[in-house]
């Protein structure tokens, strides 16, 4: 199976915020911008894979700065890192100003997803080849953030953690 960099799955999708989709305080309700982002990063997972991929976990999700009503939004997803059959994926939130043009970040997300074929079995997916300074940071520490996701989701014990151990060293 042939490497990909992150850029090839790089999914941007932009969209205003309407009145339906807002809190009392006029500003994005978080649970219509992390469907955004699922939404982002499940064709970035399935541009990657070129596979059915699945939400397996969200794995954080800082929602830094609030996005008033009329905003701009971009939603960038890349593919950052692959395992075996699971992907982690990083998003990027952006609003736009109205007058300047100019991008400025609003929030981010990683979330986990995994490959699976037409019966839900976790199928192989291609390594990711990172280019950028950023894509290389986040490649490092995207085995400690899958690592915390299973340990916390009860999947791994803590002796099993050992890029989390080896951070208190
Ligand atoms: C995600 C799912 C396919 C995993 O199935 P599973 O039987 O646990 O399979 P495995 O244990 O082999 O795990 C598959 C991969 O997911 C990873 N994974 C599972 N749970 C994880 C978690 N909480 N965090 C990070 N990675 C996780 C495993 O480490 C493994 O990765 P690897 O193969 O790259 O090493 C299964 O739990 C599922 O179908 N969940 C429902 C998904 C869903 O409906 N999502 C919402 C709607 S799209």
């Amino acid at each position: 199976m042939q490497a990909k960099t992150p850029e090839q799955s790089k999914t941007i999708l932009t969209d205003m915020v309407l009145p339906g989709e807002t809190n009392p305080l006029n500003n994005l309700f978080g649970g219509e911008l992390l469907a955004r982002m699922d939404r982002a990063a499940s064709i970035s997972a399935r541009r990657h894979s070129r596979r059915i991929v699945v939400t397996a976990s969200v794995n954080h999700v800082a929602f830094s700065r609030a996005v008033p009503l009329g905003s701009v939004v971009t939603v960038e997803a890349k593919v950052t890192r692959a395992f075996k059959t699971s992907m982690e994926v990083f998003i990027d939130v952006w609003i736009e100003d109205r007058e300047s043009g100019e991008r400025t970040k609003a929030n981010e997300g990683i979330y986990t997803f995994v490959a699976v074929d037409d019966t839900g079995k976790p199928v192989l997916v291609p390594e990711v080849l990172p280019e950028t300074d950023i894509e290389k940071q986040r490649f490092e520490a995207a085995l400690r953030r899958k690592q915390l996701s299973l340990l916390l989701s009860g999947k791994i014990k803590p002796s099993d953690a050992t890029e989390l151990k080896a951070l208190f060293e």
